[in-house]
């Protein structure tokens, strides 16, 4: 981390090649917007403050979008090219000196390990270092001329180049790191482009070039990591890439993953040793995951914490949940916000928990209902038992002390309360609260008329 950096990050353009109503930088890949994968990497080499985001089309979402505090955001109310883009943000830098960074917020791609290298070199040239690479396909791409010494001459725009031109590889990927001052000083003389009328950043290291400040270029093998997104094509493909290299990521320190080309982890999500991953899990948002855990096929973890020895299932779908060491959970369960277990616990075949806290060695085998509840440890839930929590305008609470037996099928109409042992015999609408021990039967008497079934057929046969 350098004081004497400043990134600037474009993204104030439309994107009109993604065909789409949301600004470009807002479309995901790899579990993150494209400017948040641009911001990432740019904090390893600047403090927050010293970041400073161009915004314009749908300002308000993408400041909105962000998710590293402290950023700052400059305003580009008309795009009118990349040229212009980076003047905006002039008023917001606090740091004139140094060198300026600037990125293209349609390249999530880039890592902070190419930026921290890209400024070691520019830190050597009077006007600065540009990133550049060799394109299989350099469709698109500004292409670069070198002079004779090397140095990057000028950047040569798809729509500008001769056919001689087109045919150049090594191309521009949009990561520049430019001596600030003589940026600052220089950025006025960016006329607009004779073709598109727009102001070109790129025009930039000619006028450096030409000046006595050459920009030296700064090769990144990797072509991958280089690409930019401007259609949804390019959108998948950095989705596979960004979701492949947090799979190495995660193998290489201790995870199994089984077919990891169908297993998608985001970005900031955590995994610990030796927890297998089968098939098409998916790993969401902000989750974490313990060691030592087994995720099942299909299932689809947002936000959870999960701790240590945990067996989810197949087809288990969580949000925003806390899972505790030791228990297992599914196939087919469904734990929404606010659910919290504890050691060891049993949660079966079509349960679905709400905001309910499930403690110590509880078990839900099957097909259940527990919302705004508490139930007890080692307490049994029987299949088919439902917390009636909703009246049709307010949520009421349902607690169930340790130890307790709810027989299936049982209703339990909130706001209610189960004792400590208690037995719910099976098929009970529950209404009133039930003490510790005891056992409440709420259904209706069955009674017995013997020999009506035989009597009823035999009415049937003949006809009476
Ligand atoms: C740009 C480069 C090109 C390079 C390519 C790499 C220029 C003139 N060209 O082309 O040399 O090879 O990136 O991907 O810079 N933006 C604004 N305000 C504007 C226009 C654009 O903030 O007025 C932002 C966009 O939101 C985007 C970034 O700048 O994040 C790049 O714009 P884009 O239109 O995608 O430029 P390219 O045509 O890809
Ligand atoms: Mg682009």
């Amino acid at each position: 981390m350098n004081d004497k950096v400043t990134v600037v990050i474009m993204a104030a353009g439309l994107g009109t090649r993604m065909r789409s109503k949301k600004a470009k930088v807002l479309h995901e890949a790899g579990g993150d917007t494209l400017l948040n994968h641009v911001i990432r990497a740019a904090k390893q080499v600047a403090p927050p403050e010293q970041i400073i985001v161009v915004v314009g089309h749908q300002a308000e979402t993408v400041k909105a979008s962000v998710s590293l505090p402290g950023v700052r955001f400059a305003e580009q109310r008309e795009q009118k090219g990349t040229g212009d883009a980076v003047r905006c943000a002039q008023s917001a830098v606090s740091v004139p000196e140094g060198r300026l960074l600037i990125l293209n917020g349609d390249g999530p791609l880039v890592t902070s390990l190419t930026m921290q290298g890209l400024l070691g070199q520019s830190w050597k040239s009077e006007g600065g270092s540009i990133v550049i690479t060799n394109m299989t396909d350099p469709t698109g791409y500004g292409r670069i001329l070198r002079d004779s010494g090397g140095n990057v001459a000028s950047i040569v725009e798809q729509k500008s180049a001769t056919p001689e031109q087109v045919l150049i590889r090594e191309v521009n990927p949009g990561v520049y790191s430019f001596n600030a001052r003589h940026f600052w000083d220089h950025v006025h003389l960016i006329q607009p482009n004779a073709v598109t009328g727009e102001y070109y950043l790129t025009d930039m290291v000619e006028i450096l070039a030409s000046r006595g400040f050459p920009v030296s270029p700064h090769f990144v093998p990797d072509e991958t990591e280089l690409l930019g997104i401007n259609t949804r094509l390019e959108l998948s493909v950095a989705d596979r890439l960004l979701r492949l290299r947090k799979a190495t990521e995660l193998m290489l320190a201790g995870v199994t993953m089984e077919k990891p080309e169908t297993i998608s982890v985001d970005m900031e999500v955590e995994v610990g040793q030796d927890t297998y991953l089968e098939p098409g899990v998916q790993l969401r948002g902000t989750s974490r995951v313990g060691s030592g855990c087994r995720i099942g096929s299909g299932a689809i973890l947002r936000d959870c914490e999960v701790a240590d020895g945990v067996a989810i299932l197949p087809y288990v779908v969580a949000e925003s949940a806390k899972i505790a060491s030791g228990g297992s959970i599914g196939p087919f369960a469904r734990l929404r916000a606010g659910t919290q277990t504890e050691q060891d616990i049993h949660i079966g075949n079509f349960v679905e928990l709400k905001n309910t806290r499930f403690r110590r060695g509880a078990k839900a085998g099957h097909l259940a209902y527990l919302g705004d509840s508490d139930i007890g440890a080692e307490t049994n839930i029987g299949a088919g038992t439902i917390t009636c929590n909703f009246d049709g305008a307010q949520k009421h609470k349902t607690g169930i002390g340790e130890g307790a037996f709810i027989g299936s099928n049982s209703t339990l109409v909130a706001p209610v309360s189960i004792g400590n042992g208690a037995f719910i015999a099976a098929g009970s609408t529950v209404t009133k609260n039930v003490d510790a021990d005891a056992l409440a039967i709420g259904r209706a008497h069955q009674t017995e008329k013997p020999g009506w079934a035989k009597r009823r057929r035999e009415a049937n046969r003949s006809g009476k």
